[in-house]
């Protein structure tokens, strides 16, 4: 039986000491102009040392247009490099994996921020975004390719791509908010197409020893698990992708799909056939017990969110107590600080229904 501390190796890039990853989680804590704030370095800096195998950046914006969020850490331009650097630097330097995750928001960049309105596949009125140009798209394409490129110059082991909550790679895939009739959309494989062109682009250049991940959430925004479950078969058949996150957001919850009906979210995944590819799972994994128990059901590795931010050293606490179990909540503000969040990050956590306390 596996256990999470385990080392897990990938095709490409290098192994992690154990399952754990900390989920990519936007904290809002980077400066106006995208390069990385001392804030945002600190909190990820705590949970590398805390002992999660991987360690996973913020949502970053691969192009000005795709900020979703103020504060928001970006990868769109050489002069952030020297963020990036420290920060692959700080996580590396705790032992371990540093993965940047790619992201635009598409039409739910916040036009405020962007000074523009946003884009996105097809019309979106509710969110005030225009369709994207064929030119755009392309462009867009390109820049996602060229950020996970300066993610490596500056010394990250790979990316993860950001392909789930309804942002730009998500709207691509989902036919309710792609309804192009060029070659990026219509049948599943022409709206898959902006994601495995990227796919394709990160691997030949940035070559074979470089992790490259994708995140996917079969639920809301227009996806449904019978076509994750057809995006998730062309990952792993494109044998470019070392692991696909599935974004679960509750991990044990049952499908409401007619199809699979009754199945339980992660049996859908772990059933699959998945190569050399790795499979990872989020959500409400809140304890060591329900960590171990998505393993024993087959993922090869967890991503933690809210426990993470609660407990920087969540892997270690399960090292040393297979049953321990995240903080409750709310958490008082002061405790929050002495984990590591700076006022920005206790501020959006406020949004969070019931997590932060007096
Ligand atoms: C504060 C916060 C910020 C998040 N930011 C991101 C993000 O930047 N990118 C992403 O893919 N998911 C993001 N998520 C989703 C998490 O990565 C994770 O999948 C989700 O929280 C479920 O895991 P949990 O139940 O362990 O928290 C965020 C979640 C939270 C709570």
């Amino acid at each position: 039986m596996a256990g999470l501390f385990d080392k897990v190796e990938f095709a490409h890039g290098p192994a992690t000491a154990n399952r754990f990853t900390l989920a990519p989680l936007t904290n809002m804590q980077s400066n106006p102009d995208g390069s990385l704030g001392d804030a945002e370095l600190h909190w990820l800096k705590m949970r590398a040392g805390g002992g999660f195998g991987i360690t996973s950046t913020c949502a970053m914006h691969v192009q000005p247009s795709g900020q979703g969020f103020a504060g928001q850490l970006g990868c769109f331009s050489d002069d952030l490099l020297p963020g990036l650097t420290r920060l692959a630097d700080a996580v590396r330097g705790m032992g371990s994996v540093a993965i940047a995750q790619l992201h635009h928001g598409g039409s739910r960049s916040d036009s405020s921020l962007i000074g523009q309105q946003p884009i996105c596949p097809s019309e979106n009125v509710e969110f005030g975004a225009r369709e994207m140009t064929s030119a755009e798209v392309e462009e867009s394409v390109e820049a996602f390719i060229a950020a996970a490129e300066r993610c490596k110059r500056a010394g990250f082991d790979g990316v993860q791509l950001h392909g789930a909550h309804g942002y730009l790679v998500c709207e691509f895939l989902s036919p309710e908010t792609n309804r192009r009739t060029d070659n990026w959309g219509g049948s599943l494989e022409k709206r898959a197409q902006f994601m495995m062109e990227i796919v394709g682009g990160i691997r030949s250049r940035c070559g074979e020893d470089f992790h490259l991940g994708v995140r996917l959430s079969p639920e809301r925004f227009g996806m449904v698990e019978e076509e994750a479950v057809q995006f998730f078969a062309l990952l792993v058949d494109s044998k470019k992708v070392d692991m696909i996150d599935m974004s679960l957001w509750s991990v044990f919850k049952e499908s409401k799909s007619e199809y699979y009906l009754g199945q339980r979210l992660i049996d859908i995944f772990t059933n699959l056939h998945r190569g050399d590819c790795r499979l990872s799972v989020a959500g409400r994994l809140y304890n060591g017990d329900d960590a171990q128990r998505a393993i024993d059901a087959g993922a090869d590795v967890v991503a933690i969110g809210r426990a993470a931010i609660s407990n920087h050293d969540f892997p270690k606490q399960v090292r040393a107590n297979p049953h321990f179990k995240m903080r409750e909540t709310p958490i008082p503000v002061e405790v929050l600080r002495a984990e590591g969040l700076g006022e920005a990050f206790i501020e959006y956590m406020r949004t969070w229904r019931t997590f932060v306390g007096e």
